[in-house]
């Protein structure tokens, strides 16, 4: 990686302002923490601080709260979660800047940490806004950028507060850049990857950028539907994204001629209603019901999974196979994580839901890299500069 790291810079005993990705998913019913490996991640950069004794002041957001602070979206709990981690005290203020909030900060002592309060709960973070970022900067005398999960968005936290304090990267940017970019620049063959998820404009950019890098391309999910429709089959009621259908059509012709294998679904497995109740059939591709969608890929799709998956030396996966939250739509999703999870292969799990289904399905430590990034590492895959990458000083 061409920017300079966290180890790059003199940190002992600096107030040391770290913008992290605490951004994990809550129960809906109790808004209880339900997976805290972002947490987790960021880990080794602040283990990293505090033995060399600084004051480290963390930041993150936190859902959508649109601007306004709202309890839902308060990060209370996640300095709570994070004290117990860490065997030691996290404090926590209840603003993100302002003088109360500097002067806690001016209270800590060499080795604290401190959590600050939801980013998004002022405009001026997703806005980008100068002021914000300079009332955030005054806060530190060095900015370490570790939230890779947020470092697609262009916000004053990511991309602005960069203008006003030396800024690094931090041991998880860090590790995600290298680990995502030798995907892209030297990925051992054969390279496998299987995309999923709803939409195919999502993953556009993605699959024309990694077109010529794979060896298979393997996709199921949602977006299967599209690819299916542009190969003129019917596909009943399920969603095709009729402006995507041109873009589906030359991502398999441009896959023909690189002589890239592009493997669809033969068989999915169809319903009339998505609900809690309701049960799927399995069907050839070639015979959707008129009345039904596609809930999920088939038994004899991920045996075609499989053989091409048993042959790779590197696998990358982003996208549940199919409506996954649903227990009788996931097991194409299941069944794919639990290959994954015994190759040889080095295997590299895109964030977002599919890491979550890993994390749920305690696969992790069977996967070589599970990314914290779901937006960011198909940005970043697609080819995209991230801007909160872009903005860090680059290595001397
Ligand atoms: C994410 O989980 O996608 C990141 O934390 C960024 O959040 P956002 O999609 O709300 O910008
Ligand atoms: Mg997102």
């Amino acid at each position: 990686m061409n920017k300079m790291t966290v180890k790059d810079i003199d940190v002992t005993g600096k107030r040391v302002l770290v913008r992290v990705d605490f951004n994990v998913p809550l129960d809906a019913a109790t808004g209880a923490i339900t997976d805290d490996s972002r947490i987790r991640a960021s880990l080794p950069t602040i283990k990293y601080l505090i033995e060399r004794r600084a004051r480290i002041i963390l930041m993150s957001h936190l859902g959508r709260p649109e601007g306004k602070p709202s309890k839902e979206f308060s990060l209370a709990p996640l300095a709570e979660r994070l004290s117990q981690i860490l065997e030691k005290t996290v404090v926590f203020t209840p603003d993100c800047i302002g003088p109360n909030v500097e002067k806690s900060v001016a209270s800590m002592k060499a080795g604290d940490v401190l959590l600050l309060e939801n980013l998004r709960f002022h405009a001026g973070e997703e806005k980008g806004d100068e002021t914000f970022a300079r009332a955030l900067a005054r806060l530190g005398e060095v900015y370490v950028n570790d939230a890779f999960g947020t470092a697609h968005r262009a916000h004053a936290s990511t991309a602005i507060i960069t203008k006003y304090l030396p800024s690094v990267a931090g041991l998880l940017l860090e590790k995600e850049i290298i680990t995502l970019g030798n995907l892209l620049k030297a990925p051992e063959h054969p390279f496998v990857s299987i995309f999923g998820g709803a939409k195919v404009s999502d993953k556009v950019g993605v699959l024309k950028n990694i077109m010529n890098k794979v060896d298979c391309l393997l996709i199921g999910g949602g977006m299967a539907a599209t690819f299916l429709r542009a190969m003129s089959l019917e596909v009943g009621t399920s969603v095709v994204e009729s402006n995507s259908l041109g873009v589906a059509g030359e991502l398999i012709k441009q896959a023909k001629e690189s002589s890239v294998r592009l493997v669809l679904p033969v068989d999915v497995l169809v319903t009339k209603l998505i609900n809690r109740t309701a049960v799927g059939k399995v069907v050839p591709v070639d015979a959707i019901p008129g009345d039904q969608q596609i809930v999920d890929i088939g038994p004899g799709t991920l045996d075609i999974f499989r053989k091409e998956l048993e042959k790779a030396r590197t696998v990358f996966w982003n996208g549940p196979m199919g409506v996954h939250e649903i227990p009788q739509f996931a097991r194409g999703t299941e069944i794919l994580a639990r290959m994954l999870g015994g190759l040889k292969a080095k295997t590299i799990v895109g964030g977002g839901s599919t890491a979550e289904v890993i994390e749920t399905m305690g696969l992790a430590g069977k996967i070589t890299f599970v990314s914290t990034g779901g937006g960011a590492s198909l940005e970043f895959l697609g080819g995209k500069q991230l801007p909160g990458v872009v903005s860090l000083l680059d290595k001397k």
